[in-house]
């Protein structure tokens, strides 16, 4: 019996030590559900610069796990060994996939650690630049008039970009269906648009303010209540409330996880870099020039996060079960 106590408090004082000395300089992976180079991706980069800087030495990378609305690279983490060293970074579709996907491989609220939430991200309506329309009314027309022979592109059954497209041809009642095209991530389903491969697409400002102000695309709308009057490129846009569409408000979050059972030490090391993360102006400058606001209220509280995220799945859940539309 002695000995059972002795390789268990050897066992206690192992991990103790070792959370101790978390990350050392061994690899801290964000893993990005999504193809690189579209705004989840964009948003993880940043953040690993930021939190690099918190922690003196260690080395916080991202890496792409792309498919089925971002549910591979969710899974991926949640099966993941929970020593704090493969995290996710992961969106609205954190809560939106579990209602999409019946036959989750994970369970949201039981598989990950909760280690805070990030940013809040709007969302643009966007078009080839060879569509013809220049106001957001000219768009919708155009749209409504021609929806059967169109295509909108979209990052997988789930994500963000496609249940904005959901959302918003559901208000405009478009009499046929658009055909949907899904990539790996916005990222291809970018250079699809401004190659005119696609004709549109609902993408968050992370990823278009950059092409918006080098004309690559033309820009039409925001999905968030009230128009972005304090950006310099996107208070050209009215709000697709100003537009009509009373209740349309869809503003992307992002939270980070660790696999369930990754030790509290690790994980308040994680918490504290990522609140001091969010307080760097660096960061701060980076998200506001691309649209987005990082997290300021109790969202950066594990606790809190996980509420969130919960209240946003019930929401959800509901609204996907009204469509009675689903990924599987
Ligand atoms: C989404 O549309 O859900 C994601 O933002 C796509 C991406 O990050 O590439």
């Amino acid at each position: 019996m002695k000995q059972w106590i002795a390789l268990a408090t050897l066992a206690a004082v192992s991990v103790g030590a070792y959370a101790q000395t978390f990350p050392g300089n061994k690899p801290v992976a964000i893993v990005v559900p999504f193809s690189a180079g579209g705004p989840t991706d964009r948003v993880a980069r940043d953040l690993a610069e930021a939190m690099r800087k918190q922690i003196p030495g260690s080395n916080f990378v991202v890496e792409n796990t792309v498919g089925a609305g971002g549910t591979i690279g969710a899974n991926r983490v949640a099966k993941a060994a929970p020593n704090g060293h493969t995290l996710l970074l992961f969106h609205i579709g954190m809560a939106s996939t579990p209602a999409l996907y019946r036959k989750l491989a994970y369970k949201p609220m039981e598989d990950f650690e909760y280690l805070g939430m990030v940013n809040d991200v709007p969302m643009t309506l966007i078009g080839k630049p060879q569509l013809p329309a220049n106001t957001y009314r000219d768009f919708e027309n155009y749209i409504r008039a021609n929806a059967g022979k169109l295509n909108i592109a979209h990052a997988g059954l789930g994500s963000a970009s496609h249940l904005c497209g959901l959302l918003w041809q559901t208000n405009v009642q478009t009499k046929e269906a658009m055909t949907t095209i899904p990539f790996g991530g916005t990222g291809p389903a970018m250079t699809a648009l401004i190659g005119g491969q696609v004709d549109m697409m609902c993408d968050q400002t992370t990823n278009t303010v950059g092409q918006i102000e080098g004309g690559r695309v033309k820009a039409f709308a925001v999905t968030t209540a009230k128009p972005l009057s304090n950006h310099p490129v996107l208070k050209h846009y009215p709000s697709l409330q100003e537009m009509g569409m009373k209740n349309f408000n869809l503003t992307i979050w992002h939270g980070l996880y660790a696999p369930k059972g990754t030790p509290a030490a690790i994980t308040k090391t994680l918490n504290d870099a990522l609140k001091k993360a969010l307080k760097d102006p660096e960061f701060i400058k980076k998200n506001e020039g691309l649209g987005a606001l990082v997290v300021t209220d109790n969202r950066t509280d594990p606790a809190e996060h996980k509420k969130f995220v919960a209240a946003e799945m019930v929401k959800i859940k509901a609204a996907v079960d009204a469509a009675g539309k689903y990924a599987d």
